[in-house]
Order: structure tokens, then sequence, then C-alpha cells
């Protein structure tokens, strides 16, 4: 009888087995670790703007409240961003003419956004509110780092599922109410002892905190 496979079939297959659990468990590792690390969510990288825009100047040297162009960030799920008109407030006088502002003026008269290039990477299939958090007294340097001190913006914070979620867990725990509806958040005490500066230091007026009954672990309240 011919023989259908040779003397060494069986261990080369077993090799084969061997190799693809192998390779399949480094491609699961490399992804876990990936998504945990800095470049994965672009910590620390700084991108070519429009204009060169300077937290610093604007925030720690001219006292301006994070508020007075992210527009949203205290009621919107977006926080939004700056619209020439925020700019030229000032800069229609200062450093008039400077060629590195003329993309405010294109974008007054054209009345289109500054498209400036975002430094924040998030997925699309988890869902964040800005005005829930600083409802509940959440400090944006808790996300952002702090932003007030940087002169080129970069992501200062990795913003995975385990930093939402253990701060959710906190908050339900905080409250007593673990696994069940958060109906009043002791915003105050709870922000007092995860360390974020008060609303109030940020110059946010907090709104009346809000809740729709589900457990802020529920995966429904940050996936789609
Ligand atoms: C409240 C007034 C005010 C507003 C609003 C304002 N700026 Fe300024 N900006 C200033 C002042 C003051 C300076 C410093 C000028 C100097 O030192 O000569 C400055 C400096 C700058 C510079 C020079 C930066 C540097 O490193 O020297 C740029 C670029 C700039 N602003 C961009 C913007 C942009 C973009 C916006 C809107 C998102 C904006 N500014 C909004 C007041 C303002
Ligand atoms: C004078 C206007 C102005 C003020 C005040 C200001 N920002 Fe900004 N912010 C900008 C501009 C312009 C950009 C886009 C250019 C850049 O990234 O530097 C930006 C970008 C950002 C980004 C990155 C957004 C993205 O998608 O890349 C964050 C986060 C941010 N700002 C947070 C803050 C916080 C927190 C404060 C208060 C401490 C603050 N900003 C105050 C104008 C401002
Ligand atoms: C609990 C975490 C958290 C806090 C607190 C927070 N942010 Fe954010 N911020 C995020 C996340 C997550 C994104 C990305 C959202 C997305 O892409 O859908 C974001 C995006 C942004 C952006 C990009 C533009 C946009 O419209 O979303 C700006 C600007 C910003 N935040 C500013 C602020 C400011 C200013 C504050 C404080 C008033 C603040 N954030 C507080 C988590 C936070
Ligand atoms: C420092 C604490 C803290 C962190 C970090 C945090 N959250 Fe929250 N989050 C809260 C609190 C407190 C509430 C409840 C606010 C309220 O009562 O309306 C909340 C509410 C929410 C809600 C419900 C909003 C609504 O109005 O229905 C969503 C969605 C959410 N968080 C997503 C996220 C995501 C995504 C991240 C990570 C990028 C995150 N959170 C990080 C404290 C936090
Ligand atoms: C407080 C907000 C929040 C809650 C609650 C939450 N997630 Fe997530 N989840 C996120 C964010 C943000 C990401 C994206 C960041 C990342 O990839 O780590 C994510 C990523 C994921 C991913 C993609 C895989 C990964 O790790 O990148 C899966 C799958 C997932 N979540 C499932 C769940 C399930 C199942 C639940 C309920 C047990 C849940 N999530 C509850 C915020 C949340």
């Amino acid at each position: 009888m011919t023989q259908l496979f040779g003397r060494n079939a069986d261990r080369k297959l077993r090799r084969g087995a061997a190799l693809v659990v192998v390779l399949a468990v480094s491609v699961l590792l490399f992804g876990y670790f990936r998504v945990r690390s800095d470049s994965y969510w672009h910590v620390g990288i700084a991108r070519e703007q429009p204009v060169p825009f300077n937290h610093k100047l604007h925030v720690q040297g001219l006292k301006m409240e994070c508020g007075y162009c992210h527009t949203g960030a205290t009621s919107m799920a977006g926080a939004g961003m700056p619209s020439a008109q925020n700019c030229l407030t000032c800069h229609s006088e200062i450093w008039r003419g400077v060629p590195a502002l003329e993309p405010l003026h294109t974008s007054a008269e054209l009345g289109t956004p500054i498209p400036w290039n975002s430094v924040i990477w998030f997925p699309d299939h988890a869902r964040f509110h800005h005005g829930s958090h600083i409802a509940a007294g959440v400090a944006c340097s808790t996300c952002h780092g702090d932003v007030g001190a940087m002169t080129e913006t970069s992501a200062a914070v990795r913003l995975t599922m385990d930093f939402c979620v253990d701060c959710h867990e906190d908050a339900m725990a905080e409250t007593g109410a673990r696994g069940s509806a958060v109906t009043a958040l002791p915003a105050a005490a709870f922000l007092q002892r995860k360390g974020s500066a008060s609303p109030a230091a940020e110059g946010m007026d907090p709104p009346a905190s809000h809740q729709d009954g589900r457990s802020l672990t529920d995966c429904s309240v940050c996936h789609y």
C-alpha cells in the first residue's frame, strides 16, 4: 500500500499546530499591551496646527478659562473647538498682521471653521459626554492632564476602558449604591477623595447632575 503521509507528517503537524497557538497568543498579547501603550493613545505626541496655539500663554499667562474656547465642555457631549471669532476678539488688535495668525482672518472671512488637528484618540464604539462629568465635578485635568501648562498640546492620559470604569466603580461605591442607580452624587466629597481640583478652580459653574437610572458600570452607559 502506498503511504499517504510521510513518516514525519505527524511531527510536522504537531509543530505546525504549536506554531499556530504561539502566534495566536502573541497576537493577543501584542494587542493587549498595545492598547495600554502611550503611543496607541498618542500620549505626548503634539501635532502641527494651522495656528501655533500656546495653552500656557493663554491659560496660565492671561488667566483665560477653558470654557471660553471650549464652549461645549460644561454642558454638551463634545467640548468643542474655538472659532476664529473666539481668537479675533483679542487678535484683531494684538499681533495684527502677523503671518502666523493669517488662517484666523481667512476663516473669519470665509466663515469656515479652523481645521485644528486633534491630538486625542478615542474609539468610535465608546460614548463620552463632557457635560455629565463637569456637572459631577470631574476636573478637565483628570482626563487631559495639565493642559494649561502646555506650550504644545498633546494627550496626557490613556483613556482606556479600565481608566473609565475604575472611576465609575468608585463613584458607585462612594454613594453606597454599587450595582444600582446613583441618584444624587455627593460630588464634592467624592472628588476630594479622588484629589481632583474643584470645578470652581477650573472656572466652571457646575450645572445640576443628572442620571437616567442605569448603573454607571453598565456596558450600555459607554457602548452603543
Ligand atoms: C483674551 C485675549 C486673547 C484671546 C481670546 C486669544 N489670544 Fe492669543 N494672545 C493674546 C496675547 C495677549 C498674546 C501675547 C502677545 C505677546 O506676548 O506679544 C497672545 C499670543 C498669541 C500667539 C503667539 C504665541 C507665542 O507663543 O508667542 C498666538 C499664535 C496666539 N495668541 C493664537 C491665538 C489663538 C489661535 C486664539 C484663539 C483660539 C487666541 N490666540 C486667543 C491674547 C489672546
Ligand atoms: C484661548 C483659547 C483656548 C483656551 C482658553 C483653552 N484652549 Fe484648549 N485648545 C485651544 C485650541 C486653539 C486648540 C487646538 C490647538 C492645539 O491643540 O493646541 C485646543 C486644544 C485642546 C485640547 C485637544 C483637543 C483635541 O482634540 O486635540 C484639549 C484637551 C484642550 N484644548 C483642553 C483645554 C483645557 C483643559 C483648557 C483649560 C485649562 C483649555 N483647553 C483652554 C484653545 C483654547
Ligand atoms: C472624564 C474624562 C474627561 C474630562 C473630565 C474632560 N474630558 Fe475632554 N475629552 C474626553 C474624551 C474621552 C474625549 C474624546 C471624545 C471623543 O472623541 O468622542 C475628549 C475630548 C475633548 C476635546 C476635543 C474636542 C471635542 O469636542 O471633544 C476637547 C477640546 C476637550 N476634551 C476639552 C475638555 C475640557 C476643557 C474639559 C474640562 C472642562 C474636559 N475636556 C474634561 C474626556 C474628558
Ligand atoms: C474621575 C471619575 C470619572 C472618570 C475618570 C470617568 N467618569 Fe464617566 N462619569 C463619572 C461620574 C461621577 C458620572 C455620573 C455623572 C452624573 O451623575 O450625571 C459619569 C457619567 C458617565 C456617563 C453617563 C453620562 C450620561 O449623562 O448619561 C458616561 C457615558 C461616561 N461617564 C463615560 C465615561 C468614559 C467613556 C470615561 C473614560 C474616557 C469616563 N466616563 C471616565 C465619573 C468619571
Ligand atoms: C465607563 C465606560 C465604560 C463602561 C461602563 C464599559 N466600557 Fe467597554 N470600553 C470603554 C472604552 C473607553 C473603551 C475603549 C478603550 C480601550 O480600548 O481600552 C472600551 C472598549 C471595550 C471593548 C473593546 C476591546 C478593548 O479592550 O479595546 C470591549 C469588547 C468592551 N469595551 C466591552 C465592554 C463590556 C462587555 C462592558 C460591560 C461589562 C463594558 N465594555 C463597559 C468604556 C467602557
